[in-house]
């Protein structure tokens, strides 16, 4: 590794996940999530890897992002999760054979504007409790109506999203599904429920279509536990190195504010890693990483290009020695827990200053 700060993703790994969600939920189809840029890991090769792993479909948020898979060749049925937006989206989502998740009565206004002979795709969403996007759920009778208006439409089904299918206690998760299956009883139509928490932890949750996300990319929704629990695989490493190494005596005030002080006369490191490249200021002195194998700590402040560690357990450390962030030895998810965030968040925060190596 020669450059400053590089993500390594394992597109083995994406396979490997893949296969994973077809053990958890053999009777689904799967729609992999790739929005914002597949969590980070770079969706051009990412869609292409689950493509030519047999993945069903790709969800992104929004249409700008389909139509970069369309441009990278991804071929794979997309959905567009928020639906479109206006009448030029829905004639572009027709033109680049998208599914269009709808979730509100303007959107079928916009779609009963095109052309009869655009071929539209379209999903319903409900709402059975997140209450963020989807039609209510005494709707389904009014959206069956306008299905009988439009045979010409290619209906793909009724998504609903779980609110709270992290929460393994909750019984939200159990009322969501209840109150979604009671307001489609007898109705026609493929039926998608389960994301990444809902596919793992939830077997009512895994439907005609899965929505994976999160565990694609090897990392657990569920709070208290790793990708490794639940048999999945990091995809992304993420390594920097030492730049500088010096010693300071006991009482030191180590970076920005000095909010750090030497406990004892230490080693302290430099690693060339900063929040410009999507590290959460938030991580607090003590927060651990791995310097050549061995644990660390941060010690101070993160700053905008750097990070200093507390070396003490690494007595040798040495110039170029590598520092691991996250990775199969490192969990993404222990490092979120520092941040008082999670696995979602470190993966999106990542920039372009990060160079980006495939395997
Ligand atoms: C509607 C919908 N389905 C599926 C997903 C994938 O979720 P996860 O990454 O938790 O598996 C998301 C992500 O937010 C979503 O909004």
């Amino acid at each position: 590794m020669n450059q400053r700060a590089v993500a390594t993703v394992d597109l083995g790994a994406i396979r490997h996940n893949l296969a994973q969600v077809r053990r958890y939920a053999p009777n689904s189809r799967v729609m992999a999530a790739v929005k914002a840029d597949a969590y980070g890991h770079g969706a051009i090769p990412v869609s292409r890897t689950l493509e030519s792993a047999g993945a069903d479909a790709l969800a992104v948020a929004c249409i700008e992002e389909a139509v970069k898979l369309r441009e990278g060749q991804v071929q794979l049925p997309i959905a567009l999760l928020e639906g479109i937006l206006s009448l030029d989206e829905a004639a572009l989502s027709a033109r680049e054979r998208l599914q269009i998740v709808v979730n509100d009565f303007w959107q079928i206004d916009l779609l009963e504007q095109l052309p009869v002979s655009a071929s539209l795709q379209i999903w319903f969403k409900l709402d059975s409790g997140m209450h963020r996007l989807g039609f209510p759920l005494d709707a389904v009778s009014r959206l069956c109506e306008v299905l009988a208006r439009h045979p010409d439409w290619d209906f793909c089904g009724w998504i609903t999203h779980l609110a709270q299918a992290d929460e393994p206690e909750s019984p939200f998760t159990l009322e969501q599904i209840a109150r979604y299956d009671a307001a489609l009883d007898g109705v026609p139509g493929a039926r998608s429920i389960g994301n990444s928490a809902g596919v793992l932890g939830w077997p009512d949750a895994r439907r005609d279509w899965v929505r994976p996300g999160l565990m694609l990319y090897g990392a657990s929704p569920m709070q208290g536990k790793t990708g490794a629990d639940w048999g999945l695989l990091p995809a992304l490493t993420l390594r920097s190195r030492v730049i500088a190494l010096r010693r300071y005596e006991a009482g030191s005030p180590i970076g920005y504010g000095g909010s750090y002080h030497c406990p004892e006369d230490m080693l302290v490191g430099v690693v060339a890693l900063g929040y410009a490249d999507g590290i959460h200021r938030s991580l607090a002195s003590g927060t651990p990483v791995k310097v050549a194998g061995q644990p660390a700590f941060i010690a101070g402040r993160v700053s905008m290009d750097m990070i200093t560690l507390d070396l003490r357990q690494v007595p040798d450390a040495r110039i170029g020695d590598e520092v691991m962030l996250w990775g199969r030895d490192a969990p993404i998810e222990v490092l979120a827990g520092y941040a008082d965030t999670l696995a979602y968040e470190l993966f999106c925060r990542l920039t372009n200053r990060v160079q980006f190596e495939y395997v």
